[in-house]
């Protein structure tokens, strides 16, 4: 990587890789895109053309092949996360790898082998890790500001059509998209804020909606210390937006979060206050109330790979995420407990 900034391809041109070059936008000269690469290659074409930069590929490969590249950036239906991000380690090139990480935890390991290998970066693109008002409430919790954490809470309900075909595919999203899909970010933000889970019971449905399996479920992880997280999400009822101090609060919402503690709560979200931040239902200043930071994830991206150490959500420290699914999905099928051993995870 020279002074010219990180090389860079994107590959999936698709829905979220806007996002992603928008985020590269804010960031100057810190990434040069060199290449946009899709197996439909008219959008990679499209995204050449809307933003007047990069050259087109039709794979990873082909692009590598033409193309002085430091990193890939991978836009890439979950399927496909292990395989490729396997084979751009190899070519020596550091990845920045959409959520969810990977299928399953065996994809995850083949992963950060492959990344230990070449000696390169492999990121879990949790954009949710990095915003504002999550950062805020991590905090307030760990500077005492709720006294001792005892209940943390994640509840979302929304109703949730195909809004891309694989969705309902489970071979391509894995055995249920809403874990894949959103998921992965509540779960994130519990190992973010909360640390590993000891253990965790589920229960959970596929209610016959469009999106690949179990597509409402209600979850409880039990720490060592005995502090409890609950998470409840549904794809199936659009309950309305709750407010403080009203009565459906109580309900699962479009995003009603955060966690009581011995001597106070604290609440987060975007539908929070005017800053994404509640302590006993009062409004925490807090300056930065983007929730969904692609910027910022992109810069800790290059921040990782210039000082050669690992990324805040590097994939081994993530891997606890995708186990943390495979946990929920074995207990509404089993119905038992299942430990979580987080493998490769910090304490935050
Ligand atoms: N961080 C977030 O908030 C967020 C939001 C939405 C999606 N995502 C994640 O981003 C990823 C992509 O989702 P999307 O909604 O952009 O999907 P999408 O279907 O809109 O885009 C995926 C693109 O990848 C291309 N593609 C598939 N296989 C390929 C291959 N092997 N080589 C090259 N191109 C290939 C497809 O043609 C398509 O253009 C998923 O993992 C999803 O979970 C993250």
């Amino acid at each position: 990587m020279n002074a010219t900034g990180c090389k860079v391809a994107v590959v999936g041109c698709g829905r979220i890789a806007r996002e992603h070059v928008a985020g590269y936008q804010r960031l100057g000269d810190l990434f040069d895109i060199k290449a946009f690469v899709d197996k439909d290659i008219s959008r990679a074409e499209g995204f050449a053309r809307k933003y007047r930069l990069g050259s087109t590929y039709g794979s990873l490969e082909e692009a590598a092949r033409s193309e002085e590249l430091d990193a890939v950036d991978l836009c890439l239906p979950p399927s496909e996360h292990c395989r490729v991000t396997v084979a751009a380690a190899g070519l020596g090139l550091h990845v920045l790898v959409e959520k969810p990480l990977a299928v399953t935890c065996d994809e995850v390991d083949k992963m950060v082998e492959a990344g230990q290998r070449s000696g390169v970066v492999i990121m879990s693109g949790q954009s949710r890790r990095f915003s504002g008002p999550l950062r805020k409430t991590k905090q307030i919790i760990d500077s005492g500001g709720i006294g001792k954490p005892l209940l943390g809470y994640v509840s979302y309900g929304m109703k949730v059509g195909l809004n891309v075909p694989w969705w309902g595919d489970p071979k391509v999203s894995g055995p249920s998209n809403l874990l894949a899909n959103w998921g992965a970010h509540s779960l994130d933000e519990i190992y973010y804020l909360y640390g590993v889970p000891a253990r965790v019971y589920a229960e959970g449905r596929d209610t016959g909606g469009p999106t690949a399996g179990i597509d409402i479920f209600s979850a409880v992880f039990g720490y060592q210390l005995g502090f409890v997280a609950n998470m409840n999400w549904s794809y199936v009822s659009e309950m309305p937006t709750g407010q403080v101090g009203e009565i459906r609060e109580l309900l699962p919402t479009k995003g009603i979060k955060g966690c009581m503690g011995t001597q106070g709560t604290v609440q987060y979200g975007q539908n929070v206050g005017p800053t994404g931040v509640l302590l006993d239902g009062r409004t925490v200043p807090n300056d930065d109330t983007d929730v969904n930071q692609f910027h910022t994830m992109l810069r800790e991206f290059h921040a990782a790979i210039a000082q050669r150490r690992e990324p805040e959500t590097s994939a081994l420290r993530c891997r606890v995420v995708v186990e943390m699914i495979e946990a929920i999905l074995k207990s509404c099928e089993t119905h038992e407990v299942v430990p979580i051993a987080g493998k490769g995870a910090i304490e935050y």
